[in-house]
């Protein structure tokens, strides 16, 4: 047994997309996770996934890949193609464990939640910024109650994208010819919501019921200026800064920052009727229903598991959602 569930049961699992993917396999060990295959149509992909994992399938051909006997699927294609791809891997009869987003269209959000009921198997969206340790300590005390009421939060993602915009995932210039070279160089970044809304929704347990935002008119370098969909086919506004206010199942307002800029910044404030808290420079919480509150520094730790958390990439948060993903498939209980 592995000591983290209470079973020898294992799950194998198919990787598709093996830039971003291959960063699962090691957190994979621990959680009854067998990575038995990759999927990459980039081979320069395969050299590290097979040093990590020699006895795994490797191909370019997604139904090849698909087609072979495993229990689950990372999805870690391009962004825009996560919703067809996690559908067609339903329907092969696996797991899905999708990278952010989950999909692009309201329609494609019903074929995907269709594809889910129809096949009865696990689907899981791989947001990872909620299970940080200051995250999931900020979720537990709001539960609690201490700050009351979520009236106004500020979250952000922004997170420089240049080089992705014209490289490989390893770094190697792209190839000339396509216009829109990489989705990070053209994507209209209200699409990348989760990282900054995704911990304020697990934090209050609220949702989102309403949205404004201006479009923005100056873009970033090393982003596609478009002239328009029906002049040149690309939106004007990509690729740079993407504010919006949101409001909230309570009737609070969040602002939710997104962007591929030249400053990264992952600012998070929440304010709630009782209490506040700040994530950068230091976390900090902020208490009582005045302005003068009394401030108080916090050193976050997880309540278990934290050693094994640490390991991982993004504060931990990339160990948590594999953890949530093999629980849901051994045991029925479902993820955050
Ligand atoms: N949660 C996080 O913190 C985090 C971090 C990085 C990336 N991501 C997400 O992971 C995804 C992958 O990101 P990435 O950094 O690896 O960059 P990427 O989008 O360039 O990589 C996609 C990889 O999938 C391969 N691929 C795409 N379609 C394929 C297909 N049909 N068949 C076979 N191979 C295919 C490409 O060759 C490439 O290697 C993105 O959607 C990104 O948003 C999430």
């Amino acid at each position: 047994m592995s000591g983290i569930f209470d079973t020898e049961q294992r799950i194998r699992l198919g990787i598709w997309g093996l830039g971003r993917g291959s960063s699962f396999i090691k957190a994979a060990k621990e959680l009854n996770i067998d990575v038995v295959a990759g999927c990459d149509f980039h081979e320069d992909t395969w050299k590290h996934f097979l040093a990590c994992c020699p006895d795994a399938f490797v191909t370019r051909d997604e139904d090849d890949f698909l087609a072979r006997n495993f229990d689950a699927v990372l999805v870690a294609t391009y962004c825009p193609d996560h919703a067809k791809h996690a559908i067609k891997a339903l329907r092969a009869g696996k797991h899905v464990l999708s990278e952010v987003t989950a999909f692009f269209t309201p329609a494609q959000g019903v074929e995907l939640v269709e594809a889910v009921e129809a096949t009865g198997k696990v689907y899981n969206l791989a947001e990872n910024y909620p299970f940080t340790k200051e995250n999931m300590y900020l979720a537990k005390l709001y539960r609690e109650g201490f700050f009351g009421e979520m009236t106004y939060a500020e979250y952000e993602y922004v997170h420089g994208g240049a080089n992705p915009c014209v490289c490989y995932p390893n770094g190697q210039p792209l190839v000339p010819g396509n216009q829109l070279h990489h989705w990070r160089g053209w994507l209209n970044y209200h699409y990348y919501c989760t990282h900054s809304l995704g911990p304020v929704m697990i934090i209050t347990g609220l949702r989102p019921e309403k949205v404004v935002a201006f479009p923005q008119d100056v873009l970033n370098i090393g982003t596609v200026h478009g002239k328009g969909r029906k002049i040149d086919g690309i939106l004007p506004n990509l690729g740079a800064f993407a504010p919006s206010l949101i409001h909230m199942s309570n009737g609070g307002i969040v602002r939710n920052l997104m962007g591929g800029t030249t400053a990264d910044s992952h600012n998070q404030r929440l304010f709630g009727t009782k209490a506040a808290a700040e994530l950068y420079p230091r976390f900090n919480l902020k208490v009582g229903a005045t302005g003068s509150a009394h401030l108080i520094s916090i050193d976050a730790k997880w309540e278990a598991l934290g050693e094994l958390a640490a390991k991982a990439g993004h504060g931990g948060g990339d160990f948590w959602e594999l953890y949530y993903f093999a629980r849901q498939i051994l045991t029925g209980e479902k993820a955050p």
